[in-house]
């Protein structure tokens, strides 16, 4: 017989499905104040409604609905939850799969009695990939006060539309009295897998990354433009993505460029500019460092033989994450089948921005049969969600009994 988790948890997810889904490629666009994104959140606050939990909103669009304690002084809360915002033909489970499971973890404690002795609230941070106005974590930087709204206001999106001009913004109180955070994701690689266990728990998440590195060179006739004439920003791009390539797999550690504008991008010209964004990480802090300045040395010194010229900006920079070390061995620890695999991402995530706040923070990830990720690939088998949801409740129980 199927269990009921599993009927709680697929009515839920057939909800979400069809929202942003492109017909050609089966991926999300669910950028942050779209239609479809908004849509997920007006659906997370009719869920949460549905349940009598108290919802709060702030002014950059993040929610949080509340299970208050029915009597007494309510203490500091125990929050959990993820995003509904996707990348680019994201998948369908990083961020909404720890915001469903979040209800669904709620509607188990209920369905077996548990009253918390603490508040539980369920959360949906906004722009938390950067998919939209570049800065990852957006929602949750805001909300925990580790950017101003006055910095974040005139970030602009691919069309120059501003921040400011889609969200009132102002300031937040949501993360008041949250004395802990536990967020549940899709794992985004084969940690799990190469296990064999459904649930792992995270114990840091590397620091990481995105730079823009603008080229610029002359635009010439493609056809009569001599090759030792040319000042092509393209060949110095692509030179910084093969030198990008190898300083990574030399070091061990992630350089990636992803996304590329092309100025006027004419089939049988040499471009003017060329503006590329290269995402790294890396396992410290001072790696990371020495990858993002060995990657750029190496641009420089293509331009230089090119007669380009490279700007290099930091546009989103994210530091170490270490999560609290006994709050992940409280989660990981006596379980049917033994203890829960405590394991290092690479992926960044509101939990990161809520610990470096310093709230105590966890995260439990939810197994991934291929580790597919950011990607209309990115899968997790039911059954695994299921534990997940089972997981979750039972840290939600013992976190707030
Ligand atoms: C977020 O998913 C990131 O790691 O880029
Ligand atoms: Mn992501
Ligand atoms: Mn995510």
């Amino acid at each position: 017989m199927r269990s009921t988790v599993a009927d709680d948890f697929e009515r839920m997810w057939g909800d979400l499905l069809p929202v942003g889904r492109s017909a050609a490629s089966g991926g999300y666009f669910r950028q942050p104040f779209t239609t479809p994104e908004v849509e997920l959140r007006s659906w997370f606050v009719e869920q949460c409604e549905a349940r009598g939990l108290r919802v709060e909103t702030d002014a950059f669009g993040n929610v949080v609905g509340w299970w208050d304690v029915p009597s007494g002084p309510s203490g500091p809360g125990v929050l959990t939850g993820s995003h509904l915002d996707s990348v680019l033909d994201g998948g369908a489970y990083d961020g909404p799969l720890g915001v469903v499971s979040a209800l669904a973890a709620v509607d188990v404690l209920r369905s077996r009695g548990f009253v918390p002795a603490r508040p539980i609230g369920v959360s949906v941070f906004v722009e938390e990939e950067g998919s939209r106005f570049g800065l990852a974590c957006l929602g949750s930087r805001l909300a925990a006060g580790a950017l101003a709204w006055d910095s974040a206001r005139s970030l602009t999106d691919r069309d120059g539309v501003a921040l400011g001009d889609v969200v009132a913004g102002g300031s937040s109180s949501l993360l008041d009295g949250v004395a802990t955070f536990v967020e549940l994701h899709v794992e985004q690689g084969r940690d799990l897998v190469d296990r064999g266990v459904a649930i792992g728990v995270g114990s840091e998440i590397w620091p990481h990354g995105r730079y823009r590195f603008d080229l610029t060179g002359a635009a010439n006739h493609a056809g009569t433009t001599r090759m030792e004439d040319r000042v092509d920003p393209m060949l110095t791009y692509a030179f910084a993505v093969l030198g990008a390539n190898k300083q990574a797999r030399l070091a061990s550690q992630r350089a990636t460029f992803g996304r590329v504008e092309v100025t006027p991008n004419g089939t049988n010209a040499v471009p003017s500019r060329v503006t590329a964004w290269l995402d790294a990480r890396a396992s410290s802090e001072a790696a990371l460092d020495s990858l993002v300045d060995g990657i750029t040395a190496q641009a420089r010194d293509r331009a230089e033989r090119d007669g380009t010229d490279l700007s290099v900006t930091a546009e989103s920079v994210s530091g170490a994450v270490a999560f609290d070390p006994a709050l992940a061995a409280r989660l990981a620890a006596d379980h049917e089948g033994g203890d829960w695999p405590v394991i290092p991402t690479a992926a960044g995530h509101d939990a990161g921005i809520l610990s470096a706040a310093g709230i105590p923070t966890a995260m439990l990830f939810v197994r991934n049969p291929t580790g597919v990720s950011h990607s209309p690939a990115e899968y997790a088998e039911m059954d695994d969600c299921v534990a997940g949801v089972n997981a979750l409740a039972a840290v939600l129980k013992d976190l707030a009994k």
